[in-house]
């Protein structure tokens, strides 16, 4: 499954669907650096990225080739070669509750040309993205999204939220736990292969969380080409009593007019213990000649309020959905992760693409389920986006029933999916 994604052949629906607009869909061949690089390139623009400099065009052939991409283009037009539309998609695995993965579809790079918006581009790329991971047994599909307004429409629900701090540092004190281990600046290069390590354990350590690729990762370890922040950048690692990596925190430090009131903008925090997690907060939080440090896509459990002497000083500035998640084959994505209640429940679940419809009788005995298909009467009926909502145990299923997003027995749906520790995911992919 890990490597068919690449072989999959295009989806021929989609590729119908864009021929009837005059258009092409085709997979890009990563190796053809000339097609490779005007894809890239178009990636840039739809974000709304500067032109890639040529080493940036390097280190993003190095990093992506490896991801299925796909491209529209426009043959009518005089700049056929650079694509109007552009997707990349690669197999991750993705931590589920109890600590197991499922494969995720993962969806990326999702850009449709200002000049062709609007004429159905994305619907065909997003369709061929879902029936290709259908195709090869994928069961669910992910994605971090620009605008929470797109993707509800292909079946995909926010399954994580992510919650942005901004801590004055100049009215609150350290209140956490005496905090031990060692704290000393690294740099990506010599610290790599302790980040991977220290990364693979944070993201194996929570349901939500992705598997690192080593593009993800050293995003998260420092700048990548052409970020203007670059030479800014600092890289501090946290190392348990007993010399273990187990955290590092990337960053950059801002400065005002004010010499003694500099803000710090942190790229990432990683812990993968409690320990790592309150010495690096503790460092943050006491630096020098700063007054605010900003911090995103944390778990809306983040424990910061506790760790500071003034819970106001650590203001909570927003709290987004992150991850979505497209459930695609429901008995496969449910028998993946655990649960922390046994009971039943039959779902009726609507899927308007019909890829993942059906009803089932989902049985939980000792954490673990069984899922079989069945014609008794629901206890719940809900959308397949809804589904996604609650899959990794977020605390979503009495909002989403109040809104008449979920019918039926609702607390029983909440009982056997809501986790006690909430999903997270800590990047962008
Ligand atoms: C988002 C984007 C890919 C949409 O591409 P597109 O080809 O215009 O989308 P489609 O024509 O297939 O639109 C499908 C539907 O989604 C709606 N839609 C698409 N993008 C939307 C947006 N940004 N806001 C609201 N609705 C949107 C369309 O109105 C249409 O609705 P309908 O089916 O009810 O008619 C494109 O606008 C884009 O590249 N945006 C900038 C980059 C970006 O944000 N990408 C998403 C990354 S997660």
């Amino acid at each position: 499954m890990t490597e068919t994604y690449l072989t999959q052949p295009i989806d021929e629906e989609s590729v119908r669907a864009v021929s009837d607009a005059g258009l092409r869909m085709t997979l890009v061949d990563t190796a053809d650096v000339a097609a490779f690089d005007e894809w890239i390139r178009a990636d840039f623009r739809g974000f709304l990225g500067e032109h890639p400099k040529p080493e940036a065009l390097a280190e993003a052939r190095g990093y992506l080739g490896d991801r299925r991409t796909t491209a529209v283009y426009d043959d009518a037009i005089p700049s056929a070669a650079s694509p109007i539309g552009t997707v990349n998609s690669w197999v991750a695995p993705l931590t589920v509750p109890g600590g197991g993965t499922v494969p995720g579809w993962a969806i990326s790079s999702v850009t449709v040309a200002p000049t062709h918006r609007r004429h159905g581009v994305a619907t065909a790329l997003l369709g061929g993205e879902l029936r290709a991971a259908k195709a090869i047994g994928v069961p669910v599909a992910i994605l971090t999204v620009s605008e929470s307004v797109i993707y509800g429409r292909w079946g995909f629900g926010p399954a994580t939220f992510a919650s942005e701090w901004r801590v004055d540092t100049k009215r609150v004190r350290w209140a956490g736990p005496p905090t031990g281990g060692h704290l000393s600046f690294t740099d990506p290069a010599s610290y790599r292969e302790s980040g991977y390590r220290v990364l693979d354990r944070v993201m194996a350590g929570r349901a939500g969380e992705i598997a690192m690729t080593p593009y993800l990762a050293d995003r998260l370890l420092g700048p990548l080409k052409g970020n203007p922040d670059e030479d800014k950048y600092r890289l501090v690692r946290y190392d348990s009593p007993a010399g273990e990596p187990e955290g590092f925190v990337s960053y950059v430090v801002k400065g005002d007019d004010d010499f003694v009131k500099h803000t710090v903008e942190i790229n990432y925090l990683a812990a993968a213990t409690d320990e790592a997690l309150t010495a690096l907060w503790r460092f943050l939080l006491e630096l020098d000649l700063v007054s605010e440090v900003h911090i995103m896509t944390r778990g809306v459990d983040e424990p910061l309020p506790f760790l500071v002497s003034d819970v106001r000083g650590a203001h909570l500035a927003s709290v987004e959905d992150h991850l979505w998640v497209r459930i695609l084959d429901l008995p496969a994505a449910l028998t993946a992760r655990t649960y922390e209640r046994d009971g039943e429940i039959v779902l009726d679940v609507t899927d308007t693409l019909g890829l993942a419809g059906g009803r089932y009788r989902l049985s939980v005995s000792g954490g673990t389920a069984r899922v079989e298909e069945t014609t008794d009467a629901p206890d719940v009926t809900l959308p397949v986006s809804s589904l996604g909502s609650v899959y990794l145990g977020h605390d979503a299923a009495r909002g989403l029933a109040i809104a008449g997003k979920i019918e039926g027995d609702t607390d029983a749906l909440d009982r056997l999916f809501r986790t006690a520790v909430p999903p997270r995911l800590s990047t962008w992919f």
